[in-house]
């Protein structure tokens, strides 16, 4: 998407600057109108930006950057194009003879671009990108817009926020193709749907790269300013180039007159009155000074009379380049002696990111294969969207390998960092590699390798030592990266363990604690890590679930899991400092205070298995449809039973997860349907409700002669609105809730005493006859709406409504047989 940036740049200034009156009648003038896209950017970007028209000069000094580390790039391989002369960049201001408006002329001595390329990178886009920009561009508020410009390479069209008028003079470096490349013009006007492109009418006066003519309007002309200017640059610009950015001055000095000086009469008075009545004085207005020195040159003479007299001076206009980021790179520095903001501003302009970075941490150090280096890490404050649409797919880009303060490449190669940690932005400057090191020998060589190892280790300690010290700062972090942790911990088993610790989760005690403060609250003789998930759920109403009603109430700690990487983490540690996980959910549920009175505890289930006998023998037949087996639970506390998912069963959460990936049809079919019906109904035997329900079941006759049909039907219904609920109250679907609906339609009326098979009145009036006739077009019809449509790209998509993008998303996910999504390490 950087299409644009990379073209820019441009050079020094020859003594002819476009000028509104630069005679341009004999040119050969080429219109060409801009794609429409770039017209409508063009508009989005000057409108947005109106009130941020200084970034403008940040934009045009990152492309100009960027022209130049392209002829340094392409010199590795076609020393033609570069024969070692200063790369640079230049500012110059040029005031109008009148004194109210003038042009800014921004010129580098990068790649240069030809015709064509003008053309092509400042009249069209690539169709991606504008669509990209578009869509975000709408969607942000002005300081959004301003980091997107950047990142979609736009950064030349804000040079309309402060011009009337641009010019764009390029040349392309010498090579042996083209021996004598011509200088082309690229010109356009604020209004203009239209640009032209020409040859320069002034010949080659820039040798090679691109200088960009502004001519300010007239409520931009502050930057002319070459006190603005170098404020402004300080402020965006002094991180973003590591060639000289140079600006233009000029000053008055005092220097010595040499005429005055020749002249042997000076000690006397009447000397001193000539003096002042020469010309050259006459040339300089600052009389005060003059007089000043008359007045130091009698003092002397009154002291040391026979002495030869000081020179007389006489002040001149000193025309001079100022280096403006001329302090050594950031990460050069001590870094005792690098402030907050400097860190913030390099990270600003370096990475071309314009909020404030979480986190830094600058370290040096040695490879271990003898490349010693330096560097800065940084922690975005946002994780880009895309980067969670596909995580497994992203790739860092923002690691920039510097070698003696030279860019060489953000390319790491295909086995960059693990996903997990892609999105970290780092420069790192090499002192011991060779300058003309090429991206492909860098990719073999040991350094790289090393230096991915270095990074994550750095990375890994930089989140642990802010979780020690600032807790503050920890909240901070985990919010961005709290997700990012566990994916960590999920892909990279070398770091599992440094990642699994840096995990929060919400629990039924508190908002937030680590494993290991879970492990520190654990009751005695508590084996188990007890969890419950339910994917997108808030956690307040997760610890409302039936399944930790005793946990909670005894005062055991459960973590409530409700963010999508949770059980998968889960699932992929198994068990943490050798405690396992345990899905509350799911059967195996143990407190772990069992053994501390044995006797008691057994006798008790014993007695309740004894007398529940009868109702448990009788739900197992009402409910065989639903579960294997039907049990006295020891988990519920207020609810009358619960669903609960047996070792290889589904638990309602990777059942909702299955029906959602429709793994049914890819799985086949029988080990799905026994995971499907591995599950028990758990009935609690100090519910009221069970126990009247015990008494009903015992009453029923066992004498098949003295069956009563009636009440036998009426418990079966009871029972299975019971079974049914307790589905629902487990997170289970009820298999058909029609019938489920009727049956409490049906309990209702007997509770109300209305007739149960007393008809509803289900005449209805039927619709007219058949009418084919189409209304003719002269009938006023209200305009139908039809919903935008996105461009066709050709692509397959779904297409969703919008009142249903928020809730629904398509994704597929492999499980195993315990219905837990399979992580594919290998692919990571
Ligand atoms: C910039 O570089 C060019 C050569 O590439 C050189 O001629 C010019 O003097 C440099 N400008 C400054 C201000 O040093
Ligand atoms: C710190 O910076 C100041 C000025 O910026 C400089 O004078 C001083 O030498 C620096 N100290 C170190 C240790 O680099
Ligand atoms: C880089 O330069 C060194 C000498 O400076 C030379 O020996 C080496 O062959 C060069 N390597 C490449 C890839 O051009
Ligand atoms: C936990 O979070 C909830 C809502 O986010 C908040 O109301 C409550 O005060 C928090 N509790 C603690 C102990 O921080």
């Amino acid at each position: 998407m950087r299409l644009l940036r990379t073209l820019f740049c441009l050079s020094i200034l020859s003594s002819r600057a476009f000028a509104e009156d630069t005679d341009l009648a004999g040119a050969q003038k080429v219109k060409h109108n801009y794609q429409s896209d770039v017209a409508r950017l063009r508009k989005i970007v000057i409108d947005s930006l109106y009130s941020h028209q200084e970034i403008f000069i940040r934009e045009l000094i990152s492309n100009a950057n960027d022209a130049l580390e392209k002829l340094r790039l392409t010199a590795l391989t076609d020393k033609s194009v570069w024969n070692g002369e200063p790369l640079n960049i230049t500012i110059k201001a040029v005031k109008d003879e009148d004194g109210k408006g003038g042009r800014l002329i921004i010129s580098d001595t990068g790649i240069g671009m030809s015709p064509e390329e003008l053309t092509t990178n400042l009249g069209t886009l690539a169709k991606s990108g504008t669509s990209d920009f578009l869509a975000k561009a709408e969607g942000q508020d002005n300081t959004g817009t301003g980091n997107l410009i950047g990142a979609f390479g736009l950064g030349f069209y804000s040079s309309f926020l402060v011009a009337d008028r641009v010019y764009v003079a390029s040349v392309p470096p010498k090579s042996e193709k083209v021996p004598s490349p011509v200088q082309y013009v690229f010109s356009s006007s604020a209004d203009d749907a239209s640009f032209e492109i020409f040859p320069d009418p002034r010949g080659n006066t820039i040798g090679r790269g691109t200088e960009i003519t502004l001519h300010l309007k007239p409520d931009a002309t502050e930057y002319l300013d070459t006190t603005k200017i170098t404020e402004l640059i300080n402020k965006h610009s002094s991180y973003s180039s590591s060639f000289p950015i140079y600006l233009f001055t000029q000053r008055t000095e005092d220097v010595p007159d040499e005429d005055a000086v020749e002249e042997p009469a000076a000690t006397t008075p009447v000397a001193e009155g000539e003096a002042t009545e020469s010309p050259v004085d006459s040339e300089t207005p600052q009389k005060d000074e003059d007089e000043a020195i008359v007045e130091d040159v009698t003092a002397d003479e009154e002291k040391k009379a026979d002495e030869p007299a000081p020179p007389k001076m006489k002040s001149v206009v000193v025309d001079e380049w100022v280096q403006l980021n001329a302090q050594p790179p950031l990460w050069t520095r001590d870094p005792k002696n690098v402030t907050t903001e400097e860190y913030e501003q390099f990270y600003n302009a370096f990475f071309k990111d314009f909020t404030k970075p979480l986190a830094w941490h600058h370290f040096s150090g040695d490879s271990g294969s003898g490349v010693s280096f330096k560097a800065i890490l940084y922690l975005p404050a946002k994780i880009a969207e895309d980067y969670w649409q596909q995580p497994l797919a992203s790739k860092s880009k923002d690691i920039k390998l510097m070698v003696k303060r030279v860019f060489i490449t953000s390319d790491l190669g295909d086995d960059g960092l693990p996903k997990w940690a892609s999105w970290v932005k780092v420069v790192v400057d090499a002192d011991d590699l060779p300058l003309n090191v090429s991206r492909e020998t860098l990719q073999s060589n040991r350094f790289l390798k090393q230096l991915k190892g270095i990074i994550i280790k750095r990375l890994i300690q930089t989140f642990t030592k802010i979780a020690e010290e600032d807790a503050e700062k920890f909240k901070e972090i985990q919010e961005t990266y709290g997700s990012i942790f566990k994916l960590g911990a999920v892909e990279d088993l070398k770091n599992r363990d440094k990642l699994t610790s840096l995990t929060r989760f919400t629990t039924t005690q508190r908002n937030e604690t680590s494993l290991d403060q879970y492990l520190e609250n654990k009751k005695k003789g508590q084996k188990q890590i007890f969890y419950l998930a339910e994917m997108g759920k808030k956690p307040e109403d997760l610890a409302q679930s039936i399944f930790v009603e005793k946990l909670h109430a005894r005062g055991y700690e459960v973590l409530l899991l409700t963010e999508p990487l949770d059980e998968i983490l889960v699932g992929n540690l198994r068990q943490w400092k050798n405690i396992p996980f345990q899905d509350v959910a799911k059967a195996g549920l143990k407190f772990g205070d069992e053994e501390l009175d044995p006797e008691e505890e057994k006798e008790q289930q014993k007695a309740l298995t004894e007398k529940f006998k009868p109702l448990l023998d009788w739900l197992k037949v009402e409910a065989k449809d639903v579960v294997r087996d039907v049990v006295i639970s020891n988990r519920l506390v207020k609810s009358p039973c619960a669903i609960v998912a047996e070792m290889g069963g589904y638990t309602a959460n990777v059942q909702k997860m299955m029906t959602a990936s429709n793994a049914k049809g890819n799985r086949g079919g029988i080990l799905h349907d026994f995971a499907l019906k591995a599950k028990s109904l758990e009935i609690n035997p100090r519910s009221p409700l069970i126990e009247g329900l015990l008494r009903r079941v015992e009453d029923l006759p066992a004498d098949e002669d003295e069956k009563d049909e009636e009440a036998e039907a009426e418990l079966k219904e009871i029972a299975s609105i019971l079974i049914d609920g307790a589905l629902v109250r487990s997170g289970f679907e009820v298999p058909d809730s029609n019938r489920f609906f009727s049956r409490v339609d049906r309990v209702l009326r007997r509770s109300l005493g209305v007739s149960e098979t007393a008809p509803t009145d289900e005449t209805v009036k039927p619709a007219p006859p058949v009418d084919p006739e189409l209304p003719s077009e002269d009938d006023e019809q209200p305009p139908v709406q039809m919903p935008p449509m996105d461009e066709d790209d050709g692509k397959a998509k779904v297409i969703i409504p919008e009142h249903m993008k928020k809730d629904v998303s398509i994704e597929m996910e492999e499980i195993d047989e315990d219905g837990n999504p399979v992580v594919q390490h290998d692919e990571l």
